[in-house]
């Protein structure tokens, strides 16, 4: 699986958005990778970040919504299905995708016995050290699920500095800037 090969394109979000837009995913997608480094779940790295890149895309508003990741799970992983295949990714991967999807728009927490529990929260606790960008307190560190993800807090807060206005398609562009955040705080 190749970062290069994703471009996070407008026109793949239903509702054009700054807040869960390109800028947004694509963080969540560099940030989702270092965590599965980070955890020791490279494993499940492939459908973690397949699904940080369509999560948000079925989002009809910037409101409070936990529908958007079961319409993401419907509508967004058919349409990139092919795609992903050509990334390597299993029919098995391909579930624990939607899965993942489906759950981040939830409050409920899945099952720790589900079999996609950690796809769901590794994309979960991704999703959340974005949440820098509503405001400085707006993430609440003891809801992280991963004890590695407390690692990712201030490079995740730079990261969304240093790419808020950017609006940058390339994936990598996100995995480049936070590899040199991530060095500066060594
Ligand atoms: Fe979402
Ligand atoms: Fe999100």
């Amino acid at each position: 699986m190749k970062p290069e090969c994703f471009i996070i394109r407008k026109e793949y979000f239903d509702h054009v958005s700054w807040l869960h837009g390109i800028g947004h995913t694509g963080r969540v997608m560099a940030l989702v990778w270092e965590l599965c480094h980070l955890t020791g779940l490279e494993s499940q790295k492939p459908a973690a970040y397949c699904a940080a890149f369509i999560h948000d895309m079925s989002r009809q508003h910037d409101g409070i919504c936990k529908l958007h990741g079961s319409l993401a799970a419907k509508m967004k992983l058919p349409q990139f299905r092919d795609f992903f295949l050509a990334q390597g990714l299993s029919e098995t991967e391909l579930k624990a995708v939607g899965n993942a999807v489906h759950w981040h728009s939830l409050t409920e927490e899945a099952d720790m016995n589900h079999e996609h529990y950690q796809v769901i929260s590794l994309l979960k606790d991704a999703d959340a050290l974005d949440r820098i960008r509503l405001g400085p307190h707006d993430l609440d560190a003891r809801f992280l699920r991963f004890t590695e993800s407390h690692q990712l807090i201030k490079p995740a807060r730079k990261l969304f500095m240093k790419s808020a206005l950017k609006q940058e398609k390339r994936a990598v562009f996100y995995h480049e800037l936070l590899g040199k955040i991530l060095k500066s705080f060594k």
